[in-house]
């Protein structure tokens, strides 16, 4: 496929009005949780991303069948008959290993290939495994894939995890809905789009209660007493904090509609300390500032902490605010190849293991930049938009995975940016 290039214009503002999509994080699995609901889920406000599509692809592998229509997905997993996931799906898209709870919590088995890690992290799958394990599954690994069994069924537990695992948090939500008896997750995490899971699978039949919070707990069901339903994902708080950047960086004011601000209340908290106003309201949040942008110190964390996804686009903004910042990556392993690009740009950024100390700069210059993660790329082409010069984005396949329409809502924002094929730099 022709590799396209994002080519942006800099020494521009980005202000006016911008509706965020449904979040990347949610949706993926709450299409998961539609194998359990044994016939047609809708599902609304679905982000037009190419994840969206890779998972589609792996439910329709598994025999279910998905329609889009726009922003709502059809997803009727009746004739769901298989439990086998292979590597060529989820090599693509680690999020493919979502499907890992349902697929047991409604057969009892599942296959499905080890994820490898990417480019911020190993991301293992231990705190899945273990968690699961609890529930009464037995794995063996086969040639890379994850033979999943529950040779006495499964059955309710108290789980403690040593990490608040979005991912294993949610694997075995959906397998513990439909276990013997109760179950308790404690250290679960609590990012909203793990509450928003509970939320549908309870929709669904089930019974789930304290999500959002670091106690889950679940009473089983009979499988045959879940069944489909019609749900609404919430609004993307990290496309949401990633516009309000951009606002912050060349002053808004800029206002993020479709997005509950209870989602951003640390990053909100964190643009505040570098002296912008922020203004809420029922599911918008606006952006503006007037002064200089002021040094801050940010520790990501698990939610409610600082999130992680949204760590480079506050390295930017630290990149130009006075005196020097300090950025410290708790979550994942690898997450400052960003820093490398943005310093290609003229920023003064230090790295020492997992701290990042941020020297401010007065401007940025435009240059080639290559987007090495998803959250990286949309930064780099936010950097590209207060540069001095014109900015090249390339591997925009990063930014398709979980931006709709990224280039679209820029320009409706005032950036001065376009999509071009590589052919025609050359
Ligand atoms: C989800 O990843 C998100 N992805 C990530 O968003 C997000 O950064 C992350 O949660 C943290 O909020 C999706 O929801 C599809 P974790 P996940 O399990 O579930 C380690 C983006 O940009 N770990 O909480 O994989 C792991 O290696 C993406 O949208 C284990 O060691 O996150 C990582 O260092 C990037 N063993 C840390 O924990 C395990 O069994 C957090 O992982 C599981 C995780």
């Amino acid at each position: 496929m022709n590799q396209e290039v994002i080519i942006v214009r800099g020494n521009h503002t980005l202000k006016g009005d911008v509706r965020v999509s449904g979040a990347k994080n949610s949706a993926l699995k709450l299409m998961a949780a539609s194998i359990l609901g044994q016939g047609e889920t809708i599902l609304h406000n679905v982000p037009l991303i190419s994840d969206i599509e890779l998972m589609s692809e792996v439910l329709a592998r598994l025999g279910a069948t998905v329609v889009r229509e726009g922003h709502t997905l059809r997803i009727n997993t009746a004739d769901v008959d298989s439990c086998e996931t292979p590597y060529e799906l989820v090599s693509k898209m680690r999020a493919s290993i979502s499907v890992l709870g349902p697929l047991i919590g409604r057969f009892g088995e599942a296959r499905v290939a080890m994820p490898g890690g990417c480019q911020i992290g190993a991301r293992k799958i231990d705190m899945h495994l273990v968690g699961l394990e609890a529930l009464g599954v037995a794995f063996d690994v086969d040639h890379g894939v994850l033979a999943a069994t529950t040779p006495n069924g499964l059955r309710g537990t108290h789980v403690y995890l040593e990490f608040p695992s979005v991912g294993a948090t949610e694997n075995m939500l959906m397998a513990a809905v439909t276990a013997e008896g109760h179950t308790a997750i404690e250290n679960a995490a609590c990012e909203p789009e793990i509450e928003d899971l509970a939320n549908m699978l309870n929709a669904m039949g089930a019974r789930v209660s304290g999500a959002g919070t670091s106690l889950i707990e679940i009473e089983g069901v009979p499988l045959s007493t879940l069944h489909p339903c019609e749900h609404t994902t919430v609004g993307d708080r990290i496309e949401a904090g990633t516009f309000l950047v951009g606002g912050a960086l060349s002053g808004g004011p800029l206002t993020v509609h479709g997005i509950d601000p209870a989602f951003l209340r640390m990053a909100i908290m964190k643009l505040r300390a570098m002296g912008c106003d922020v203004e809420t309201g029922d599911d918008w949040i606006t952006v503006r500032r007037e002064g200089p942008l002021s040094s801050v110190d940010i520790q990501t964390l698990p939610h409610p902490g600082f999130p992680t996804d949204l760590q480079a686009q506050f390295m930017l903004l630290a990149a130009l605010a006075d005196d020097v910042s300090v950025i410290t990556e708790n979550v994942f392993e690898n997450r400052f190849m960003f820093a490398a690009e943005l310093m290609r740009m003229g920023a003064d950024v230090t790295l020492d293991d997992h701290h990042a100390i941020v020297r401010g700069v007065d401007h940025l210059e435009g240059a080639p930049v290559s987007s090495t993660d998803l959250r990286a790329g949309a930064a780099l082409v936010l950097a590209g938009i207060v540069a001095d010069g014109e900015t090249s984005v390339h591997h925009l396949e990063h930014i398709d995975r979980g931006y709709e329409d990224y280039v679209g809502k820029l320009a409706s924002l005032g950036a001065d940016i376009r999509r071009v094929s590589a052919d025609s730099l050359r």
